[in-house]
């Protein structure tokens, strides 16, 4: 019998983000994007492969999964056992510290958790390299989470060049990512639905993919020059041209709410006052502040007095895969 191998994975926030797909089974995004791991939000998988088991296992936050709500990681773990040829079911429970789908990248930290755990338990040895190409199956943004710090995915063009490497492991660089948690509610349309929508529609798409290119490259200029100010424009601009494309689609979506906006006007106010900070946002109405740590209880302030104290929530650059 096999032994049971527990792992976790930070969630990561994209500044560079990834919204769509060339090829929809292998996850080979359309462009390169480039991310931040966070130490508050993660997830902690065990994995135990069973030959007594007549069928995978599977519980989250303590419940047993619906067959419906099993199927993408049940196909995960096909992608395991192909791997490894084995045909073994396996147990698997899973403990999130990240609101779900509510746009902190749940998948990321759950499918990089999974690769870790999971392949790990069936007896194979992967490096980052391949476990992070595992860890893409599940779902692309957890492609990344195989990193702490700042990591880039490089979209490559296969199964074999499409993986995350490291851009700044080790962050010694005094920023925040303040999280305003308006809604925590599940989205409407999932991303790998909605960012297949815009690749087939958005007349935008073109676009996208020629100025989220050149954002890569600038954005790394800044972060290596630890020029705050341009990596948040930066990061601001190509979350707002990501968000551009859900609204140019057909049919047309958001992942806006009122409250989301409400956070995005103050963000431009307090930086027209002088407080430097610059936002992001994902696919849920959460969003998400890149402020300077001399600047985090002014800005923390500022929101609760908006939002309420329970919604604003503090973070900073955390660290890659860790087993138990
Ligand atoms: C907006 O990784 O959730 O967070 O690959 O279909 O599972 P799938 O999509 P997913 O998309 C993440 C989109 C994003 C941007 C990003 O994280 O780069």
């Amino acid at each position: 019998s096999k032994n049971k191998v527990t792992a976790r994975a930070y969630t990561n926030i994209a500044l560079i983000k990834y919204w769509g797909k060339v090829d929809q089974k292998l996850k080979i995004p359309t462009t390169s994007s480039l991310s931040l791991t966070l130490k508050d939000f993660y997830t902690d998988t065990s994995v135990l492969f069973n030959e007594k088991l007549l069928e995978d296992k599977i519980t989250f936050n303590g419940q047993q999964l619906s067959e419906k709500k099993a199927e993408r990681i049940v196909n995960f773990l096909d992608v395991v056992r192909d791997l490894a040829q084995q045909n073994v079911y396996a147990e698997v429970s899973t403990i999130n510290k990240v609101p779900t789908s509510a746009g902190l990248a749940s998948s990321a930290s759950g499918f990089a958790a999974l690769a870790a755990s999971a392949s790990k338990a069936i007896g194979l040895n992967l490096n980052k390299k391949d476990l992070s190409r595992l860890a893409r199956r599940g779902s692309g943004s957890a492609t990344r989470s195989i990193y702490g710090g700042f990591v880039e995915w490089e979209k490559g063009f296969s199964d074999e060049t499409s993986y995350a490497v490291p851009f700044e492991e080790e962050v010694d660089w005094p920023i925040n990512v303040v999280a305003v948690m308006v809604n925590q509610s599940e989205k409407q349309m999932s991303s790998s639905k909605g960012m297949q929508i815009s690749v087939n529609t958005s007349p935008y798409y073109s676009a996208w993919e020629k100025v989220s290119k050149k954002a890569l490259k600038e954005i790394k200029v800044a972060i290596k020059n630890r020029d705050f100010d341009r990596m948040g424009k930066i990061a601001e601009e190509n979350a707002m041209q990501m968000h551009a494309l859900t609204l140019s689609s057909s049919p047309d979506y958001t992942y806006f709410d009122a409250d989301s906006l409400k956070v995005m006007n103050l963000v431009h106010s307090l930086r027209s006052s002088g407080l430097t900070c610059y936002f992001t946002m994902d696919a849920g109405p959460n969003v998400k502040i890149l402020v300077e740590k001399q600047n985090t209880s002014k800005l923390v302030s500022e929101l609760e007095k908006e939002f309420g104290s329970d919604k604003v929530i503090v973070t900073s650059a955390g660290p890659g895969i860790e087993y138990q």
